[in-house]
């Protein structure tokens, strides 16, 4: 089968590579129908991420055929079609007991990291019983590919840990896919107000389709001074960190108001200034983790209900065997106007 594999910082490849089989009992084999690109695979290929070694196949995201199952799968068989989880849990640990998938003892954010990911013909997803959700039929499969990871990270480390509640004044800095993520499941809570921050004016403009009430841009606004001048002096009641850089959890300490919350999404390399002096007194919240996917059940109802349609955002769409050029144009984003890519096996 073909695979894009990770080749060392800087370096991929769309290769022929053994068609996985079972291993375990619980394990499930895939066959990949979608799948994506995700922010993290770039940044693994800057080598930001040392524990992914060459050889690799990259990709956390997509849906699927189950082809094969091991003997102790209960939930699925051969045929059937399945959104796979980023997240991959046992369901029996203390940690997925408690519904802390992101931190099972078998399992975590392992997929195109630790083993073999969905970016190739054929995946196996161990714990398949647990990492895997059927495909409720009539459901839009593009639509799902955004829970694998987005949505869920999104809606639990951005809105859930962030607290956000009717009526809030909610900033979310970062207007990439997982910034558009929040910004569509933190409607769920009915937020007064939804400022969008980012350089690139035309997700700024994506964002206002998708229920941004207000857009700012880094470069062109003093955001902080914007801010405080749209909430009276008194900043967000939650800010939402979904870049990953120093300056926009700076920004998120600079705007939060008394009693609020900083939810910090965005995955670091690099220490943050923490202003403790300042921030002592304002009894505020800050938050910050791994997505553990247990929202999924939850957001494929308000899929079908109509309620949220993370489709569109998908700009891009190409066959999986074109993933190089995929990567090319998600590589370039602002210069693509590309938010998410679907790759059709
Ligand atoms: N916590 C988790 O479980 C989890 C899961 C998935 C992704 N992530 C992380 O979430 C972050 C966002 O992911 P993404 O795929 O949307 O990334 P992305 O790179 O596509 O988007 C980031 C956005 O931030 C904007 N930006 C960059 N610098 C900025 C600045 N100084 N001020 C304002 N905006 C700025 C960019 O223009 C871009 O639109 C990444 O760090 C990713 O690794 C975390
Ligand atoms: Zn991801
Ligand atoms: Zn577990």
């Amino acid at each position: 089968m073909k695979a894009l594999v990770y080749q060392g910082p800087g370096q991929k490849d769309w290769i022929e590579k053994d068609k996985p089989g079972i291993e375990k009992p619980t394990d499930v084999i895939v066959k990949v129908t979608k799948t994506t690109i995700c922010g993290t695979d770039l940044h693994i290929l800057k080598g930001d991420v040392p524990a992914v070694t060459p050889g690799r196949t990259l990709g956390h995201e997509g849906v699927g055929i189950v082809e094969a199952v091991g003997d102790a799968v209960a939930n699925f068989k051969p045929g059937d079609p399945v959104l796979i989880s980023c997240v991959t849990s046992c369901g029996k640990c203390a940690n997925c007991k408690r519904q802390l998938y992101a931190h099972c003892d078998d399992g975590g954010w392992i997929l195109g990291h630790l083993i073999d990911g969905t970016q190739a013909e054929y995946v196996r997803i161990p714990h398949g019983d647990n990492s895997l959700y059927p495909i409720p039929e009539g459901a839009d499969e593009e639509a799902l590919v955004m829970l694998s990871d987005i949505m869920p990270t999104g809606l639990e480390i951005g809105v859930q840990y962030g607290r956000v509640k009717p009526g809030d004044t909610v900033a979310i800095v970062g207007a990439g896919p997982v910034g558009m993520s929040v910004l569509l499941t933190a409607q769920f809570y009915s937020p007064g107000k939804l400022i969008m921050i980012d350089m690139d004016p035309a997700r700024l403009e994506l964002a206002k389709q998708f229920g941004a009430t207000d857009t700012l841009q880094v470069g062109s606004v003093d955001v902080v001074e914007e801010i405080m001048k749209m909430t009276g002096g008194l900043g967000v009641d939650v800010a939402i960190e979904a870049v990953g850089v120093p300056a926009t959890f700076d920004t998120c300490q600079k705007i939060v108001s008394a009693g609020g919350s900083i939810a910090n999404v965005g995955v670091h390399g690099k220490p943050v200034e923490l202003h403790i002096e300042e921030l002592w007194i304002k009894n505020i919240n800050i938050s910050m983790g791994l997505v553990s996917t247990n929202t999924t059940p939850m957001l494929l109802k308000t899929l079908g209900s109509g309620k949220v349609d993370p489709a569109k955002l998908v700009t891009h769409r190409l066959k999986l065997d074109e993933i190089m050029d995929a990567y090319e144009i998600f590589g370039n984003a602002a210069r693509e106007k590309a938010m998410k890519i679907i790759l059709t096996a």
